[in-house]
């Protein structure tokens, strides 16, 4: 970088998908790298996947704080894509927003938000309590908030979808969330 104006240039408008669990494994893992791998395709935007799984959220840890300045302050959009655990979304989640600079890394920025579920409900429920926090955050979500359910149901072993419909309304989220 020559200057300061050049960093905040190219830092301003990163993309940064959040695989909400910690759970070595996790089809969340696979739903984020296939949000990363179409978003860095139609965006001209950098998009980058953050995942939680060795991430040290107890506690404000050194690569915690690399992760806040590298990833979350010069992101303006957040994926937040999270597994349905006992009724709502993963507590190490929670544990990354609590232990971050919520000034800095969330106000005012906007985020899209995906549930995952083995069962029917496609985490509806910690999708609603994720957009109440979003919201205290100051932050925008996008009204198309995509529960995908049975979730084992629908993707084979190398990640590839296996219903076209829910490829669909995927992809429709992620053209909204890109003019969003
Ligand atoms: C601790 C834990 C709690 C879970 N609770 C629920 C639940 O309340 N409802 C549900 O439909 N699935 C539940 N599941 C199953 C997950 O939705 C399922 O594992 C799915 O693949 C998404 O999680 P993953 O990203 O960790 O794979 C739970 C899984 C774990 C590990």
């Amino acid at each position: 970088m020559e200057n300061e104006s050049d960093y905040l240039c190219t830092q301003l408008f990163m993309i940064t998908i959040i695989s909400g669990t910690n759970r070595k494994g996790s089809m969340t893992m696979k739903v984020a790298a296939f949000y990363k791998k179409i978003m860095s395709e139609r965006s001209s935007e950098p998009v980058s996947l953050l995942s939680l799984e060795e991430l040290n959220c107890w506690e404000r840890s050194p690569e915690l704080l690399k992760s806040e300045q590298e990833l979350l302050i010069p992101s303006e959009k957040f994926v937040f894509v999270m597994p349905e655990y006992n009724g709502s979304f993963p507590g190490i989640l929670k544990l990354l927003i609590d232990n971050t600079d919520i000034r800095k890394c969330w106000w005012y920025k906007k985020a899209a938000i995906v549930g995952l579920a083995d069962g029917r409900g496609g985490n509806l429920r910690g999708i609603d309590h994720l957009t109440g926090i979003l919201h205290y955050l100051k932050m925008n979500v996008l009204y198309n908030k995509l529960p995908l359910s049975r979730i084992n149901e629908e993707i084979d072993g190398e990640g590839q979808w296996l219903k076209s419909a829910t490829e669909n309304v995927i992809m429709h989220q992620i053209e909204e969330f890109l003019k969003y």
